[in-house]
């Protein structure tokens, strides 16, 4: 697991806000309680971790460059006080999956708002038992744990919810115009940036909890996708012709995510299928949808209140969707 103590956030925070560009020593002594010396021994800590830190004795220490890594400590820095989603934040170097670390996290009871990031995994999954690739500092691969006080039917809100927050994050951070596949993918030029899966452990009337793992392609290059991938697949990086720093995308994510998932709980999910609606390229499309061996096919006509698909079959029926695999009928 990446450690950063707190008073490390606390000397990069003091950096990044430094109106001249630089702080003194003794400022940063004042300021966070602790002494030149010690002051000096985190910044040669944190050159270590990659972060190019200039110190004259005139003008004190100058942040020229961090390294993209995510860091527990400055990303709830950075997060809004108060916010119950990253509350807790883990990251660890690699994992086999940030849902194996989080399900064993909420099975012993970890209040909700926890999240885990890992800056690579080993065996991530997505959707229908795909693999998900997930290479290492290349992209935001987390999961988090919600507790809510809803059915089981109502759980398609929370992924209606997810995708709702991350588009809008993605929209934030870089303004590019993502688009959401139902039920939870997300797009920009008809390519697939990120994916949501939404994991339940549930008693018949009442959720226990929900893990929500999202993956977000972030600096992948072209190469970094296998070949049958490149017609499907982008990442934010070969969009936009330039990096992403993954922390301060992070960040907004987690910030919407608190947002929408506020909204669901207090009975606004209508507002948040309005915005799903906007934005969703799938409603008004010929479709067919796959569960195993069966398959329907028919036109996406609206969001239901609990977040299930409608869609009008060829026979004239309204078929409610609520999983399976997704394609544009051709
Ligand atoms: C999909 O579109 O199929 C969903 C992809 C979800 C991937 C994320 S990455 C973090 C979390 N850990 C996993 O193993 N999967 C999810």
């Amino acid at each position: 697991m990446t450690s950063l103590m707190s008073v490390d956030a606390q000397i990069l925070q003091a950096l990044r806000s430094a109106s001249s560009g630089a702080v003194s020593g003794s400022e940063m002594s004042q300021k966070l309680g602790i002494s030149r010396a010690a002051i000096w021994a985190r910044i040669e800590e944190l050159r270590k971790l990659g972060y190019d830190i200039e110190a004259s004795p005139h003008r004190g220490y100058r942040l020229l460059s961090a390294p993209d890594v995510l860091h527990a400590d400055d990303l709830s820095w950075r997060l809004e006080k108060g916010q119950m989603i990253g509350r807790d934040i883990r990251v660890f170097e690699e994992t086999t999956s940030t849902s194996d670390v989080i399900d064993k996290l909420a099975r012993d009871g970890v209040k909700e708002g926890a999240v885990v990031f890992a800056e690579a995994q080993t065996n991530g999954r997505g959707r229908l038992g795909r693999k998900w690739m997930s290479p290492a500092r290349k992209g935001l691969w987390f999961s988090l744990l919600l507790r809510p006080n809803l059915s089981p039917q109502s759980a398609t809100q929370l992924t209606v919810a997810s995708a709702t927050a991350l588009r809008r994050a993605i929209e934030m951070a870089t303004g590019l115009k993502p688009e959401i596949k139902w039920p939870n993918d997300i797009l920009i030029s008809g390519k697939k940036v990120a994916g949501i899966l939404t994991e339940l452990s549930a008693e018949l009337d009442r959720i226990k909890y929900v893990l929500v793992g999202i993956g977000v392609d972030v600096n992948l290059d072209p190469g970094d996708f296998p070949s049958e991938l490149t017609a499907l697949t982008t990442s934010l990086k070969i969009e936009l012709g330039k990096p992403v720093v993954r922390a301060e995308l992070a960040t907004v994510i987690l910030r919407e995510l608190d947002r929408d998932y506020s909204r669901v709980l207090v009975g606004g999910f209508a507002a948040v299928a309005d915005e799903w609606e906007k934005y969703c390229t799938t409603l008004g499309q010929r479709l067919i949808i796959r569960h195993g061996d069966r398959h329907v096919s028919g036109c996406a006509e609206s969001l239901a209140e609990d977040g299930a698909l409608l869609l009008r079959t060829d026979h004239g029926h309204l078929e409610r969707i609520v999983g399976g695999d997704v394609t544009l009928e051709k």
